[in-house]
Formats: C-alpha cells, structure tokens, sequence
C-alpha cells in the first residue's frame, strides 16, 4: 500500500459560502490537510470572490493551515491585510504588472509561507528569478477565475519540471511545494500524483450534491499517491486506469491478508474505509479497489481467496451479532 503522501487543500469558492465555517469545518473532519481561500478582484480575473476581512473572521474556525491563492492585481497593496488575516501560506500571481520581490519578502519576514502562481500559459522560466524566495509553486491547470472548469492536461506538464526549482536549496529554506489548482478530481489525481505534486487543490468535485466529502477526498488521495509510486519515483509510467471498482469489502485484519497476497501478485491496489452502516456492529470495513482495467485477471486469480474471505468475514458478523442477541441488546 503506497504510503499517504499527497495533501489535499480543499477550495471554498463552490461551497455554501452563506456557512462559510461550518463547510470549512466539513473539510476539515472529512480529511482536508489545509483551506485553498480563492481572493478575486475582479481585475486580474474576470469574478469577485472574498476578501482579507472574509478570512481574518473564518480565521476563528482554528489553527488549521489556511491557503491564500490571490487573483488580483495589486498585492503588494494589500499583502499586510493578508498577513493580518492570518495565512499560513500567501500565493499570488507571477504575471503581476507590479514589482514581485518586495512582496515575497514581506511574506517570508512575516514568517508566512511565499508562492507564486502560474496561468496555464505562463512557462516555468517566469519564476527563475525568484526560485529563492518560494516555498511554494502553484500550477494553474485552469485559467483563474472560477471553479468547475476542466482539467488542462498541457498545464499540468508543468508539474515535474517545477521541483526543479526547490533543487539544491540552501539548508534554511523549506523544501518546497508544489501546489496544483484547477479542475482536480479523481479523474485528474493519479495523473498529479505521478508528476509529484505535493498539494492537490480540489474544489467542486466536493461540492456536488450527494458527494460523500470524505469519501471522495480518500480516493482522490489514494490516487495520487498511487500516480506517485508508479511515476518519478520508479521511473515507470503511471498504470492507464482512471475507473476502479471494489474487488472485496472485508474487515481490515482479513482484508489486509487478501490485499498483501494480490499487491505481492503485481495488481494494484487501493483500500479505502468503507463506510458504516448505521447501528452496524462489529470491526470497522475496508473497500479494496483495483483498476476496473484488472478484474478479470484478478477474478481469475484470486477469486477463490475472496470467496473465502467473504466467507471468513461474514461468519465473523455472525459471531458479533450472535454476542450482541445474548446481550440482549438490538441491532
Ligand atoms: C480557480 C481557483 C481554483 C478553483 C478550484 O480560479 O483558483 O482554486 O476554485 O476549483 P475546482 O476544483 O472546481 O477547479
Ligand atoms: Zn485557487
């Protein structure tokens, strides 16, 4: 099982902004690492979101990592009331019509981190001159200006070439970020996973009606981090799979012998906490998914260990409820 390496900074912009904190707090418990606060002008991109006065009230949710990614014009105009609001991290855009360093400086010495992002059309090389002053690296994979846009595949090109500038840092700098932003899902994740992205921003695809928060950030983790094992890290391509379907739901102590005997076969793998039903009794579930590309191969050859998995688990349920019957107490 690859070991869980991709953050997931959850952007509001699609949320219910009329309950601003409770949504944060929602992605938060559903697993969130950090919050992506989109701050539009209406100037640089074509939309208005919020503002400093907007972050500095949420701000009372916790200490929890906020993220500014400004899309306005004139940051250094506003970068104390940011500073003041209490971001973690402030990024804004390389393309700017005003000086940049000055308002890097003023981030770091406000020991905020400082990033720069990228439009998708805007190359890597525009940010070579600030390379020492970064801890983060946002790659734009839509224009800025509003959520739910499609993925850009082109942008994203860009992810791996990024590291480059966290290479050879000098030892009091932080090892560096890079922040990927626009129309990621689970359609998009093993994809920046591959190209090692340290942070995935996801916004809408939370958002939707009916989607389970945690669920969906689960998988799109799972995904990247499965892009990550078989990307730069092996040298390897990425498996082609986008689609995964849930071989097996078992208990995690049955679930783990099954999946260690399949990773061991070569098939890969994902195990997700299934979700509980209510007033169910027992040990916690675990969905063990494989790409959607596999289940024949994996049915084949290790059919007959599920069956008995399924068979072990199940006679187990049937031990709790058993206990629970002579207990007295209902299911
Ligand atoms: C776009 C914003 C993004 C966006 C992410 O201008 O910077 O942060 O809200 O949302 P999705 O995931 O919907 O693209
Ligand atoms: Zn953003």
């Amino acid at each position: 099982m690859a070991r869980r390496r991709t953050l997931v900074s959850t952007s509001i912009l699609d949320c219910d902004l009329s309950d601003l904190a409770r949504e944060s707090l929602r992605a938060f418990r559903a697993g969130s690492d950090r919050l992506h606060l989109d701050v539009m002008d209406g100037h640089f991109v074509p939309n208005i979101s919020f503002g400093p006065t907007v972050i500095k009230r949420l701000r009372r949710i916790g200490r929890q990592p906020f993220d500014a990614h400004l899309m306005i014009s004139e940051p250094g105009r506003y970068m104390d009331q940011f500073i003041d609001a209490g971001c973690d991290s402030i990024t804004f855009h390389v393309e700017v019509e005003e000086p940049i360093e000055p308002t890097l400086l003023k981030i770091r010495m406000a020991g905020r981190q400082a990033g720069l992002a990228l439009r998708p059309a805007t190359p890597l090389a525009a940010l070579e001159p600030y390379r020492e002053l970064l801890d983060i690296v946002m790659v734009m994979t839509v224009e800025p200006g509003f959520g739910g846009q499609s993925f850009m595949k082109d942008a994203a090109a860009k992810i791996l070439p990024a590291h480059e500038l966290f290479r050879d840092r000098a030892p009091e700098l932080s090892a560096g970020q890079v922040h990927v932003d626009g129309g990621v899902s689970r359609q998009s994740a093993e994809m920046c996973g591959g190209l090692g992205a340290e942070v995935l921003v996801v916004g809408s695809t939370l958002w939707k009606e009916g989607v389970d928060i945690a669920r969906e950030m689960r998988l799109i983790k799972a995904l990247a981090d499965e892009g990550y094992e078989n990307g730069p890290a092996r040298g390897r391509a990425a498996v082609p799979h986008s689609e995964w379907v849930t071989f097996a739901t078992l208990p995690r102590s049955i679930g783990k012998c099954l999946l260690d005997a399949m990773e061991a076969g070569g098939i890969p793998m994902i195990q997700l906490r299934a979700d509980r039903a209510a007033g169910s009794a027992g040990p916690r579930e675990y969905e063990l998914l494989i790409p959607a590309s596999w289940e024949v191969a994996a049915i084949e050859r290790f059919g007959r260990a599920r069956e008995q998995a399924l068979a072990a688990a199940e006679a187990g349920r049937g031990a709790v409820a058993g206990a629970r019957t002579e207990r007295g107490e209902t299911a």
